[in-house]
């Protein structure tokens, strides 16, 4: 399976800067022939009906698990419709950390997002209190995120980000992630993303341990430039795993 590339930008670039990135992104793959599946998730104000590749794909970073109606600050799917957009991030730990989603919360959005049949990338991973704790403490968190949800889901990519490796630089070893997807693996068979301070440098090292089907990246992902070095990276090794430098100019 050719690794998956998936940038979340969070609360960053503006509408006028997404389509500049989306543009050069689009450019790129199609002269460089990549055909591995590319995801970008703009900020909501910046959604728009992109001409795009059909491997890459724009989705949303959230939505209010309804068409529309009185919910003040969310959006609904006829603004997704709008713009043709089937593909969501789902239970991302700053949305369950910083804005308070519950889990009760993620499975009516899971549900209703799958009855409509999204794309879900449904993102799980411990705290670091849990994660010191040991890896029964770590597994059984991690498994009580997937509480109510229907992980045999055919339009399922799952996304593991550990909350203490995400926006903090500090990336979780090969060691850690190797130990984890495995896990994962084991008892879901669904394609398995890693989260977490991935950079430029450290992507084929996370990309080579087994188990990791592509990554989803957040800060280091923000410079269009980057983010194509990612996607190069990517596509090599579906052809050879020779080691790439981190100046991947060719
Ligand atoms: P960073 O790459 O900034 O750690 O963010 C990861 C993430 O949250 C992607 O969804």
């Amino acid at each position: 399976m050719k690794k998956i590339v998936a940038s979340n930008f969070k609360a960053t670039h503006t509408r006028k800067s997404t389509k500049e990135f989306i543009d050069d992104v689009n450019g790129y793959l199609k002269e460089s022939e990549i055909s591995n599946d590319v995801f970008i998730f703009p900020a909501a104000t910046a959604l728009d009906s992109f001409e795009v590749n059909e491997n890459l794909t724009i989705g949303a970073q959230n939505a209010y698990p309804t068409k529309s109606g009185s919910f003040t600050g969310e959006i609904g799917t006829i603004h997704l419709d709008e713009f043709g957009i089937k593909t969501i991030l789902i239970g991302h730990s700053e949305r369950r950390h910083i804005l308070g989603e519950s889990q009760k919360e993620i499975v009516i959005k899971y549900n209703y997002f799958k009855a409509m049949g999204y794309k879900i990338i449904y993102c799980f991973g411990e705290p670091l209190e849990v994660k010191n704790c040991g890896m029964t403490e770590t597994l059984g968190y991690i498994w009580e995120q997937f509480d109510g949800i229907d992980l045999n889901y055919d339009n399922l990519i799952l996304a593991y980000e550990p909350v203490w490796a995400i926006g903090t630089g500090i990336s979780a070893t090969s060691e850690d992630i190797a130990i984890i997807h495995k896990k994962i693996k084991k008892k879901i068979n669904k394609p398995l993303l890693y989260g977490g301070s991935v950079k430029v440098c450290t992507l084929q090292d996370i990309l080579e341990v087994p188990n990791v089907d592509g990554v989803l990246v957040g800060t280091a992902s923000w410079d269009v430039d980057d983010f194509k070095k990612m996607i190069y990276i990517a596509s090599k090794m579906d052809k050879d795993s020779k080691k790439l430098t981190c100046n991947t100019e060719e």
